[in-house]
């Protein structure tokens, strides 16, 4: 059997929906925090107040991005305690004044999900939208599902591990 050729490897990394290079500009910004102003910002040493200052820097930058203001801004460790601060947050702060109903999707990422089972147990409603075999949410059942007292929806607007989800359903 003729050998087969050999093939020059080069890998195409196609998963930038579940993580990305970090841009240079970026790295090159953010060395110095690392490196010399690494202080924590809330000390009161000068090091801490260089990266306290930093740090309220940004706040002011993302919220003018954002159009919010930057008390509005708040930063955490990852995506798992973005997810769980917005919805035990606006669950727990709103949800006995405006209704106790949640709209979410099956394909969420369990950082939104396993949230939303820990409010149903505590007198949320959930009620979670099917999706098509391209993992499309149904705008119409969106729509259908939504209540009187409605408090809020929490829907992926593109799902990095789609598959995983849908076969693992039941
Ligand atoms: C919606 C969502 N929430 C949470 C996470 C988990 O993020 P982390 O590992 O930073 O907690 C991910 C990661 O893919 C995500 O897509």
């Amino acid at each position: 059997m003729t050998p087969l050729p050999d093939i020059p490897k080069r890998i195409v990394y196609l998963d930038h929906a579940a993580t990305t290079p970090t841009a240079p500009e970026v790295v090159a910004a953010m060395l110095p925090y690392f490196t010399d102003i690494f202080g924590n910002p809330s000390g009161l040493y000068s090091i801490a107040r260089e990266a306290a200052d930093a740090l309220s820097d940004a706040r002011v930058r993302i919220a003018k991005i954002l159009n919010a203001r930057p008390e509005e801004i708040i930063f955490t460790g990852g995506g798992t305690e973005s997810d769980n601060l917005a919805l035990f947050g606006i669950a727990r702060k709103y949800g006995p004044k405006f209704g106790k109903h949640i709209i979410t999707s099956q394909i969420e990422h369990h950082a939104v999900l396993l949230p939303t089972e820990v409010l149903k147990k505590e007198g949320f409603e959930i009620t979670e939208i099917e999706v098509n075999e391209h993992a499309e949410v149904n705008v119409d059942a969106v729509i259908a599902a939504i209540r009187w007292m409605h408090l809020f929806f929490t829907l992926t607007h593109v799902r990095l591990r789609v598959h995983f989800r849908l076969i693992h359903k039941n």
